[in-house]
């Protein structure tokens, strides 16, 4: 049997705000329930800036929540210990082998057998320098033979700004690795809500007659943020919401709603039935689609005065195939709205021959809450209780806080670093899903830039442009009014 060698996981990008806010703090919450071992896992931070390896250890304990000057727990001392830095620029063949010579120093300190040793590169950095970064780590930092061990790099979106430039980062990173050495992530398939509805949809006998176009009227993929772009103007600005949210986060939630019950669990298998109803969305009319910009967002200094870039859309999908015509799809995703949310809703059509007119109330719906307080609720009309003959709408409710009190929720990065540690690639986006998602959203974004669409003001901590709750009435949403 191969013995499995130790495990390097190389944080590049270790100084940024990506590696701080969240790889770091998933590695820590991985170590501290025992998934990374010390006799086992060792950690690199790379990054251009001039740090010691002490340096890296007093921010990374300052991001985990600990003021540097106040004693770390003895759980986090071990973790700080695990962590080494290495400086170099991010197209500098002396700092990769550099890089190399210090993971291969700790795999035969490790006593690792060549080539069975295992090499995690999280690229916490900026698409640019992707086509850079693994040039040279495919020159120099891979395993150097094939016994068992293995390298994989995870990249973070944005996969390029619409469909050629992402085929084009596509093709350079396929040239230096294999699709199973790729690991791209879209942190949404790593939310407890976001993977519990395969399980949802096909292990519930009440479900499967219902989830069709007989049955659902239309359904909601919804985004809110209740503060704006806050530092990140300039990343924003050029990216907008479709960009940033809808084309990547939510569409993957479409997927998973609406994709026919896979052969098996299989990641393949699964994500071969993510792309076929990718296949089959149909062009995005104009005139479903509205746009927003709040106001005051131009006042960041980084934005242009002149930026039509959105920071709310609703956008209705239509699918055409057995299951789906005729079913809006309505993906919303805002910045500065009244609320932070992510939910999904469905929302069930009219009972045909009504004797209790019951449709005062509404429809029935399911709404799935992603976050926060994760939750399941079904709107139910029923009798009201008491001795009249009337009704109200009412709701059967799974609330993760109160029905699971003790489970630990994982945090998406956690799930998902685990994940590629374990080479399990369901919860990461395949090449040809990409290609086919961007071929839906390029001539939307297209007509956007040509100002064929232009964004309309919002007030922040609104509930964004009336236009956009006008779009949901046309396509047939009915807001219910229960209580
Ligand atoms: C990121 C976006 O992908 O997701 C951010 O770039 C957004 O703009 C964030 O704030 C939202 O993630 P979550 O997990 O807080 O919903």
């Amino acid at each position: 049997v191969q013995e499995v060698g130790c495990l390097s996981i190389i944080v590049l990008g270790a100084s940024g705000d990506l590696a701080k806010k969240k790889t770091f703090p998933a590695l820590f919450h991985l170590f501290k329930q025992g998934f990374l071992q010390e006799n086992d896992v060792h950690i690199f931070g790379y990054a251009r800036s001039k740090l010691s390896d002490e340096d890296l250890r007093e921010r990374i304990c300052g991001y985990l929540g600990q003021a540097a000057s106040t004693e770390p727990t003895e759980v986090l001392s071990r973790f700080l210990q695990l962590i080494q830095y290495v400086s170099g620029s991010y197209d500098s063949e002396g700092g990769f082998q550099l890089l190399n010579k210090q993971i291969s120093e700790h795999e035969i300190s490790k006593r690792s057998e060549p080539g069975t040793s295992r090499r995690l590169f999280y690229l916490a950095l900026p698409p640019s320098v992707y086509p850079s970064v693994c040039k040279m780590i495919r020159r120099y930092c891979m395993n150097q033979s094939d016994l068992g061990g293995w390298t994989r790099i995870v990249v973070e979106k944005p996969f390029g700004k619409d469909l050629k430039t992402a085929e084009d980062l596509s093709s350079q990173l396929g040239e230096l690795f294999d699709e199973k050495e790729l690991y791209r992530i879209d942190h949404y398939l790593g939310k407890e809500l976001v993977q519990n509805l395969l399980v949802l949809r096909f292990a519930n006998r009440l479900f499967l007659p219902l989830w069709n176009r007989d049955n659902i009227d239309n359904i909601q993929i919804v985004f809110r943020e209740d503060f704006g772009t806050e530092g990140r103007g300039g990343y924003f600005d050029e990216y907008g919401i479709i960009r940033d949210i809808i084309q990547n986060h939510l569409l993957q939630v479409l997927c998973l709603v609406a994709m026919e019950k896979p052969v098996s669990l299989y990641p393949e298998h699964i994500r071969d039935e993510k792309v076929k109803v990718l296949q089959s969305v149909i062009p995005i009319k104009l005139e479903e689609v509205v746009l927003g910009q709040y106001e005051g967002y131009k006042d960041d200094p980084t934005v242009s005065d002149s930026s039509n870039t959105p920071t709310f859309a609703t956008i209705v999908f239509h699918i055409y195939n057995e299951r789906w015509e005729g079913v809006p799809f309505i993906l919303k995703a805002g910045k500065a709205l009244n609320s932070r949310k992510a939910e999904i809703r469905i929302q069930f059509k009219d009972v045909p021959g009504d004797i209790f007119e019951s449709k005062r109330h509404g429809r029935n719906e399911f709404v799935i809450r992603l976050q926060p307080s994760e939750a399941m609720y079904m709107k139910l009309t029923v009798k009201k209780p008491g001795l009249e003959m009337s009704t109200i709408q009412s709701e059967l409710d799974l609330s993760y806080g109160l029905r699971y009190q003790d489970a630990n929720i994982p945090e998406a990065y956690e799930r998902l670093i685990l994940d590629t540690i374990r080479g399990d690639q369901q919860h990461f986006v395949r090449r040809d899903e990409l290609r086919v998602a961007w071929e839906i959203f390029t001539p939307l974004l297209n007509s956007i830039e040509e100002g064929k669409l232009r964004p309309v003001m919002y007030k922040p901590g609104s509930r964004g442009p009336a236009e956009a709750d006008e779009l949901l009435a046309k396509v047939g949403y009915v807001q219910t009014h229960g209580y």
